[in-house]
C-alpha cells in the first residue's frame, strides 16, 4: 500500500464524532480514484483471509470493497459487540479469564484511541471490524482468539442493529420535541382561526390550534412506526456465526444479555441475512420526511406575501444575493426537498436486497450508507424545522380576515337547514343557489340569506366573522371547545 494512502486513511479518524459522526466521512474513497490500477495492488496488504491467497488485492477491489470510510462510525457498537462476544467465550470455557480480561482492556484502549482521534488506521483495515480486531491483537496477543465462533456476518448485523437502536431513540426524542413545539404554538394560538383548505381552495374556517395539531398527530404515528421498527431491531444475532452456528459450545443468550437485546435469533441463516429492520427504520424515517415536507410546504405557502399568515424569524430565514427585499423560507423548502432523498434511500436499499439468495452477500454492505444518510437527514431537518416553527409569528388577524368570507360558512348554513328538518341534499341546493346569486351580483350572501324565510336573520348570523368556526363542536372537530379537548388528548399522547 503506498504511504500516501495510509495517510489518507488516517484522516478518517478526525471525522468520527462521539455520536452520530460526520455524514461526509465517506468521501475519502473518491480521492483514491486516480490511483486505481487494473492489476497489481498491494502485495504487502495482509488481509484477514491471507492464508488462502497467494497475492494481495488489487487497488480497484480495495476501493470498491472497503467499507471503513462509512462504517467506522459504528466503532462503539463494534467494540460493544466484541466485549459481549469475549465475555460469552469465557463463560463457556473457550477463553481463560485472563485472556478475556486482556482483550477487554485492549478494547478499552482501542475505543479511546478511535474516540480521541489517535487511532492509526492500517491499509489492511477494510472495515471497522477488521480494524478493531487488528489493533486489539496488536495490544493483546489473546486478541487472536476474539473472532472464535464469530464471523463478520453476525458481527456486522449486530453492529448495525445496535447503531439503529440508538438512532431510533435519538430521532424519537427529536420528533417528540417537535410535537411539544407544535403543542405550545397551538396553545399560544388561543381561539385564532384561519381558512381550512381542500384542493388549496378555502373550505371551512378552523382553529389555528386545530391545524397545528393535525401535523402533531401525523408525527405521533411516526413515533409509533419508530417504536415498531425498534421492536424488530431489538434482536441479538451474535452467535449465528457466518451462517450456520458453530461446532464450539457457544451460548448466544449470554451475548444477548450482555448487549441488552430483548430478543434472540431463532435461525442462524435468517440472523445473518435479515435486514428487514433497516428497511423498517428507513420507512419510518421516510414517513417522517414526507410529513416534514408537508409542514414545510404549508409554511412556504403561509409565508408568501399573498397569504401572509406567518412571519418567519430572521434566524431561520435566508435572503437573496440580488433582491434586497427577499426573505426566503429555505428551511421549509429543504424540509420539502429532503423527502425525495429519503424516498431514494429507502427504495435504493430495497432494490439492493431484493433477490438476494441466503445468506450474507456483499450487496448487504449497501445497507449502511442509506441508513446513516437517512438518520442524518431526518435529524437535521427535525432540528431546523423545530427552530423555525418555535420562532414563527402567526399573523392571526390576517388569517381571520381570509377566513371571514361568508362563503366559507356555506356548509354551516346547509347544516342549519338540516337541523330544521330539511334533507341535506335539498339544503345543499338551497344554499348553493344563494351562493350563485351572490356571485352573480344579485345581492350579498348575508342579504339573500336574511331574505329567505327558510333561513332568515338567525341563519345570517352564522355568516358573521368568527361564528361558523365555533359551531363544529363534534369530536375531533375545529371549534374551540372541541380543540380544547383535543389539546388534552394530544398532551397525554406525547407525555
Ligand atoms: N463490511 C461488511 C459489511 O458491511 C462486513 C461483513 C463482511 N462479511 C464478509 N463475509 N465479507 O457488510
Amino acid at each position: 500500500m503506498p504511504e500516501e494512502s495510509e495517510a489518507e486513511r488516517s484522516e478518517h479518524v478526525d471525522d468520527v464524532g462521539m455520536s452520530g459522526g460526520s455524514p461526509d466521512n465517506n468521501t475519502g474513497n473518491s480521492e483514491h480514484v486516480d490511483d486505481v490500477g487494473m492489476s497489481g495492488g498491494s502485495p504487502d496488504r495482509k488481509q484477514l483471509w491471507h492464508g488462502r491467497f497467494a497475492g494481495g488485492p488489487s487497488e480497484a477491489l480495495q476501493q470498491l470493497n472497503d467499507s471503513l470510510p462509512f462504517d467506522q462510525r459504528m466503532f462503539r457498537e463494534d467494540i460493544a459487540g466484541s466485549r459481549a462476544h469475549v465475555t460469552m467465550l469465557e463463560s463457556v470455557g473457550i477463553l481463560a479469564a485472563a485472556e478475556r480480561d486482556g482483550i477487554l482492556s485492549a478494547l478499552d484502549v482501542v475505543e479511546e484511541e478511535i474516540a480521541s482521534g489517535t487511532f492509526e488506521w492500517a491499509a489492511s483495515d477494510e472495515d471497522i471490524h477488521t480494524a478493531v480486531e487488528r489493533r486489539t491483537t496488536e495490544l493483546e496477543p489473546a486478541g487472536a482468539k476474539m473472532h472464535t465462533g464469530r464471523s463478520r456476518n453476525d458481527q456486522v448485523a449486530t453492529d448495525v442493529r445496535l447503531w439503529t437502536l440508538q438512532a431510533i431513540d435519538e430521532i424519537t426524542d427529536l420528533v417528540r420535541a417537535l410535537q411539544w413545539t407544535l403543542l405550545s404554538q397551538a396553545e399560544a394560538a388561543g381561539d385564532a382561526y384561519l381558512p381550512g383548505y381542500t384542493h388549496l381552495q378555502q373550505a371551512q374556517p378552523v382553529a389555528l390550534a386545530h391545524h397545528l395539531l393535525a401535523h402533531g398527530w401525523m408525527l405521533n404515528r411516526d413515533v409509533d412506526r419508530l417504536a415498531d421498527a425498534r421492536r424488530r431491531t431489538d434482536v441479538s444475532v451474535l452467535g449465528a456465526g457466518a451462517l450456520a452456528g458453530s461446532s464450539l459450545p457457544l451460548d448466544p443468550s449470554i451475548s444477548q444479555k450482555e448487549l441488552g437485546f430483548s430478543g434472540l435469533f431463532d435461525n442462524s441463516l435468517d440472523a445473518v441475512a435479515d435486514r428487514d429492520f433497516v428497511a423498517d427504520t428507513l420507512y419510518a424515517l421516510t414517513m417522517i420526511g414526507v410529513h416534514l415536507s408537508r409542514i414545510g410546504e404549508e409554511l412556504i405557502i403561509w409565508a408568501s406575501t399573498e397569504f401572509g399568515f406567518v412571519t418567519l424569524d430572521d434566524a431561520f430565514s435566508t435572503g437573496s444575493s440580488m433582491m434586497p427585499q427577499k426573505k426566503n423560507p429555505d428551511i421549509a423548502e429543504l424540509a420539502r426537498g429532503k423527502g425525495g432523498r429519503l424516498i431514494g434511500n429507502l427504495t435504493g436499499f430495497l432494490a439492493s436486497v431484493k433477490g438476494l439468495p441466503l445468506t450474507y452477500n456483499k450487496d448487504m454492505q449497501e445497507d449502511k450508507e442509506p441508513l446513516f444518510d437517512a438518520v442524518d437527514t431526518v435529524r437535521l431537518t427535525l432540528l431546523a424545522l423545530d427552530g423555525m416553527i418555535s420562532t414563527t409569528t402567526f399573523n392571526t388577524e390576517r388569517m381571520a380576515e381570509q377566513a371571514n368570507s361568508p362563503y366559507a360558512a356555506a356548509t354551516d348554513l346547509a347544516e342549519y337547514l338540516v337541523a330544521n328538518g330539511m334533507a341535506f341534499r335539498d339544503a345543499h341546493a338551497v344554499v348553493g343557489e344563494h351562493v350563485r346569486h351572490a356571485l352573480e351580483g344579485q345581492g350579498t350572501l348575508v342579504d339573500l340569506v336574511s331574505a329567505d324565510e327558510r333561513l332568515g336573520e338567525e341563519a345570517a348570523a352564522i355568516l358573521q366573522p368568527g361564528v361558523s368556526v365555533t359551531r363544529r363542536t363534534t369530536h375531533g372537530g375545529g371549534s374551540p371547545e372541541a380543540v380544547a379537548a383535543q389539546l388534552e388528548r394530544f398532551r397525554t399522547a406525547i407525555s
